[in-house]
């Protein structure tokens, strides 16, 4: 045992014999009450911190108070005093007749406690006294962090949260101390983006959660030309996208209140390949950022997205229009037509000249038999064919039928 140990042990063994003694640790804002046993029943008290008058209640009842720094914080509760709002300055001996107790006061602060993703912040935590502390340096993933009474934190997502500063007085921890740090950011996006020509691409860009800070603008550009494509505006407490000059054929955005900051950019075309950023602009001045790599493979054929917009008779069929088939189709059934009609003409004609032909050999025969029957009625037909008269000509009617 030794230092500041043994001195308080010291302390303690001479308390316990005359009047009660402790050692107080507490956190700035704190309150303390420190009792004071030695006061006795009778109301007459008098509170001194280092040797100086804090507080005295005298025999009459009334109280005295010190014009010290803390006489509005301080007040009697019976015989003990206690102090609200507990600054760094409260700290110190203080003693009541026999009743001598120590308040220490710690403090632990990030600066800044609201940090941009990548940026820097400073962990500080501190007590009051001369003893010798250490501290430790917990994070809110409750791993270890430091051991010093300043860390400084390059953030991350998993820096935001509760940050625990543990202050050990001689190897014994003796108080505990909270710093909340948030982290804004980052700005989440996709590294890369692949689109077909004449798609549609969405640009992601999103914080991880609602921002610490509020926005005060941003934008998605165009790098290294850094043209905007479409720029954010504040109005009152809301963010939106700003419309005004804005190719809404190009570029397609949320009109409502915003959850993300997502655009999409239409109908894109090859060399609207490249390097997008998305960027943000918060209260306190500093801003994110974040990049993507938009490819655009070129289509072979025609875009869909265009082609459901044609009127029917311009839509493509295996490369065509479908006009160009429908001609085609027509074309081809006019041909078969024709080639049918011809062969069925053909086929007409053929049978007619049969039939032509057969009406032409009865023919004689029937000549023939008429004439003899004309004009050699009781004759054998034993005559020959060369000395036949010629035959008469067909009756009208007959002769007409034929050449139909
Ligand atoms: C919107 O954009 C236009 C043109 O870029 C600009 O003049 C105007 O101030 C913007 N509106 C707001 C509210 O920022």
């Amino acid at each position: 045992m030794s230092g500041s140990k043994s001195i308080l042990w010291i302390t303690f063994a001479f308390c316990v014999t005359t009047g009660s003694c402790k050692v107080f640790y507490r956190k700035t804002g704190d309150t303390v009450k420190m009792d004071c046993a030695s006061g006795g029943p009778k109301n007459e008290v008098e509170w001194k911190m280092n040797n100086m008058l804090v507080l005295a209640l005298d025999k009459t009842g009334r109280t005295r108070k010190a014009g010290l720094g803390n006489s509005d914080r301080v007040r009697l509760e019976g015989n003990s005093l206690k102090i609200s709002a507990l600054q760094r300055t409260d700290s110190g001996e203080f003693t009541c007749k026999a009743d001598k107790h120590i308040l220490y006061v710690a403090s632990a602060n990030a600066n800044p406690s609201v940090v941009m993703h990548s940026g820097e912040t400073k962990l500080s935590c501190d007590i009051t006294g001369d003893f010798k502390a250490t501290f430790k340096w917990i994070t809110p993933n409750s791993t270890m962090y430091g051991t010093n009474k300043e860390v400084t934190v390059k953030a991350t997502s998993e820096h935001s949260g509760s940050w625990k500063c543990t202050i050990t007085n001689n190897k014994e921890d003796v108080i505990t101390l909270e710093v909340i740090v948030k982290v804004v950011g980052p700005l989440i996006t996709s590294e890369k983006v692949t689109v077909s020509e004449g798609d549609s691409a969405v640009l992601p860009c999103s914080l991880p959660n609602s921002s610490e800070l509020s926005i005060t603008g941003g934008s998605w550009a165009r790098n290294p030309s850094g043209v905007h494509l479409v720029t954010l505006m504040r109005i009152e407490s809301e963010v939106k996208w700003n419309k005004t000059k804005v190719n809404t054929d190009k570029v397609g955005f949320s009109d409502t209140k915003l959850s993300n900051f997502d655009v999409k950019l239409k109908k894109v075309k090859l060399d609207d390949a490249g390097v997008y950023v998305c960027s943000l602009m918060f209260d306190n001045g500093k801003s994110l950022s974040a990049s993507l790599m938009l490819m655009v493979s070129k289509r072979v054929g025609p875009p869909p997205g265009t082609d459901s917009n044609r009127p029917t008779m311009q839509r493509m069929w295996f490369g065509l229009p479908l006009w160009i088939w429908i001609l085609l189709l027509a074309i081809l059934f006019v041909v078969v037509l024709f080639i049918v009609a011809t062969i069925v003409f053909l086929c007409y004609k053929k049978k007619r000249m049969k039939r032509k032909m057969k009406n032409s050999k009865r023919q004689p025969k029937n000549f023939c038999m008429c004439d003899r029957t004309k004009k050699q009625p009781g004759k054998s037909p034993g005559k020959s064919p060369g000395k036949r008269g010629r035959p008469p000509p067909l009756p009208r009617h007959q002769y007409s039928s034929l050449n139909e």
